[in-house]
């Protein structure tokens, strides 16, 4: 799936030498933004109707966009997604990563083997991919991009680097926009920085309250960060801190850790 803890100050990218990578910028006059501080509900683990009181509504590009709401299309680009990795050994072997043991590079949290990003030739092959999948939401009706696990080089083993992340997000900035589609900055609050000279419109972030990221995104996007804290990493209390440091400019959401659906036993949503 999707949401990795980070290895927290694992592996601190130099920011000199990033700032000649991903030069290009995008303008996209057409792209519409979330509301700012509007409700989120993510549903990146199962779709099911919203709460009429929600705004923005996040689901998998599998799934449909919600009628009625901003709609933000989950795309898995920096790693598989489980049930995909037969898909990609037998279509793109070269692009899922190998150590120098041949064994795949995975995150082993979610069952995932990560993407070589490593090339820009690699870079370019899997952003034709993706590029499509990209398409697929904007055909679809969505209004918006998540593009996953942006800080995968954080479990690379160190065969990856932020300098390459932040190229491959360049890469599919500029085609969200070229398709009048925002795209958001997923985690990785060392590339907020840089996140405007990437493309990125704006942030969904989880548990910067946790690890204190929260300042990280709101220096480059302002009000335009979407933030989710989970239930099994701070708890109630957790949340209730982040509601209070922000819930009154932006949009706070509290959620189970796989991200259920309705009616699930263990879903659990709030919002302030
Ligand atoms: C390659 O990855 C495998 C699986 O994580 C690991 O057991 C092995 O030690 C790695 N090899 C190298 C050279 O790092």
């Amino acid at each position: 799936m999707h949401i990795t803890p980070r290895m927290r100050g694992a592996l601190v990218g130099t920011v000199l030498g990033l700032l000649t990578l991903g030069a290009t910028t995008t303008t996209a006059s057409a792209l519409t933004l979330p509301p700012a501080n509007g409700q989120f509900d993510y549903q990146i683990g199962g779709a099911y109707t919203p709460l009429s009181s929600v705004a923005i509504v996040d689901r998998d590009r599998n799934d449909a966009p919600a009628a009625g709401k901003y709609d933000v299309c989950y795309v898995n680009a920096f790693q598989t997604q489980p049930d995909e990795i037969t898909w990609w050994k037998t279509n793109h072997p070269d692009l899922l990563l190998k150590n120098s043991s041949g064994a795949y590079v995975k995150d082993t949290t979610w069952g995932e083997i990560l993407l070589d990003t490593s090339t820009a030739a690699k870079r370019t092959a899997i952003a034709a991919i993706v590029d499509g999948w990209i398409d697929g939401c904007g055909a679809a009706g969505y209004q918006a991009i998540e593009p996953d696990n942006l800080d995968s080089w954080t479990r690379s083993q160190r065969l990856l680097t932020q300098a390459e992340n932040q190229a491959m997000a360049t890469l599919l900035a500029s085609h969200a926009h070229a398709d009048d589609l925002a795209i958001a900055q997923k985690n990785a609050v060392e590339l907020a920085p840089v996140g405007r000279m990437i493309g990125f419109d704006f942030a969904i972030a989880e548990e910067c309250q946790v690890y204190d990221e929260c300042d990280g995104y709101t220096a480059t996007y302002g009000d335009e960060v979407y933030e989710i804290e989970y239930d099994d990493n701070g708890g109630q209390a957790n949340f209730d801190a982040a509601c209070s440091a922000r819930g009154a400019t932006l949009s706070i959401i509290y959620r189970d850790r796989d991200v259920l659906p309705l009616g699930d036993p263990s879903y659990v949503y709030q919002w302030c």
